[in-house]
């Protein structure tokens, strides 16, 4: 079976294996009695001989060898859903899952991470196939036979970790140094001198997508009447809340969300190179407005409150739809509140 096709001039898959093997010795403890070979003998053997019971009901019933990974492509928001994506397939097909090095550095500076790492010394010498997923979970994707798998492309969407919320959540939660100096600024935040008891963060993305959209994509970003739209929503349902705004085009917010009431912050430093501020002060928050983009997305995944998102952004007859699904993108019980198309029909 698969293992025995590795070639074993190759120590790495031995330590990795080593290390699955460890992982789950728990059920496997009476066979190795039994069996009682060294590690080497055993590697290959495991893969067969051995069967344990599935300790979630979507786990197969064996434990494969091989090793998985994906590509470390976008920036922070592509890079979760491609770590949380890599997380639930490898585990849905009995595969050991890891990481490439680039996503580790994207990542583990922020989140308490726990997929190893695939050294590019190591991930040189192993026999990929590549495997392309659309952003969106397909029925295909829980048999994926293949040993040795570099998943691509750019999912991110819950469709396909949601049945693990718990174990991506806890993938995905900040360090404390980070975490903490998120809840130090929401802390000294005051609405009419009190400290709010309802924080909601408001992520817009701008950069290269407010060009991106029309030209590309046949669609819009959001406008200053969405915001204003979104932001009345949260005013209409919870008592002074505060509205913690970050975006990589803070000069546009400023000039178009309007702070007159006093229950406007324009937070964060808005730095793609270093997004961990701005995530951190997002997910520390209660609820999200969210305008487009993965950063958003997650944000609001990980936040877990009320979530308001730009819907229908994009002309019908868009490519970006061609790629994107809105139904596998936004979770039911977010609310979409209808993008302004009409920029794009005076042309
Ligand atoms: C501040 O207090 C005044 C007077 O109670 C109230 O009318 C106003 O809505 C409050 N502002 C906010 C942002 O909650
Ligand atoms: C809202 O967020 C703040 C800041 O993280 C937190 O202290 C508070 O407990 C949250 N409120 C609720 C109801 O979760
Ligand atoms: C977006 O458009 C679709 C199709 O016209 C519609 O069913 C859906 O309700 C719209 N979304 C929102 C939030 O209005």
């Amino acid at each position: 079976m698969s293992t025995a096709q590795v070639p074993f001039a190759f120590p790495m898959v031995h330590v990795i294996l080593f290390v699955f093997t460890a992982s789950t010795i728990f059920h496997l403890q009476q066979r190795l009695v039994r069996i009682q070979p060294t590690w080497e003998e055993l590697l290959p053997a495991l893969t067969p001989a051995v069967t344990f019971r599935p300790t979630s009901q979507r786990a197969p019933s064996r434990p494969l060898g091989g090793m998985w990974t994906i590509n470390a492509m976008g920036r922070l928001g592509n890079q979760m859903g491609e770590y949380a994506t890599l997380y639930a397939l490898a585990k849905e097909n009995g595969r050991p899952a890891y990481i490439p090095a680039q996503m580790h550095s994207t990542l583990a500076p922020i989140f308490r991470i726990s997929l190893p790492v695939l050294h590019s010394s190591t991930a040189s010498r192993v026999p990929w196939q590549n495997y392309h997923l659309n952003d969106w979970m397909e029925e295909r994707y829980r048999h994926i036979p293949a040993p040795y798998v570099r998943l691509t492309g750019y999912p991110c969407s819950w469709t396909f970790y949601h049945h693990l919320r718990h174990e991506i959540l806890r993938e995905f939660t900040l360090h404390d140094h980070v975490r903490e100096e998120a809840q130090a600024f929401l802390r000294g935040l005051r609405v009419n001198g009190s400290r709010p008891s309802t924080f909601v963060g408001v992520h817009v993305r701008r950069g290269d997508y407010v060009r991106v959209m029309p030209q590309v994509w046949k669609g819009v970003v959001a406008d200053r009447g969405y915001l204003e739209q979104a932001l009345d929503w949260f005013r209409a349902r919870y008592r002074s809340p505060v509205f913690v705004v970050t975006s990589n085009g803070m000069a546009w917010c400023r000039e178009n969300i309007d702070a007159s009431r006093g229950d406007v912050v324009f937070a964060g430093n808005g730095l793609e190179s270093s997004p961990a501020k701005d995530f951190a002060l997002l997910t520390q928050v209660n609820h999200t407005v969210m305008t487009i983009g993965t950063f958003g997305i997650w944000a609001a995944y990980l936040t877990g409150g009320d979530t308001i998102y730009l819907a229908n952004y994009t002309l019908p007859d868009s490519p970006f739809l061609k790629i994107f699904k809105p139904e596998a993108a936004f979770l039911p019980e977010w609310v979409g509140i209808n993008a302004d198309l009409s920029p794009l029909l005076k042309h």
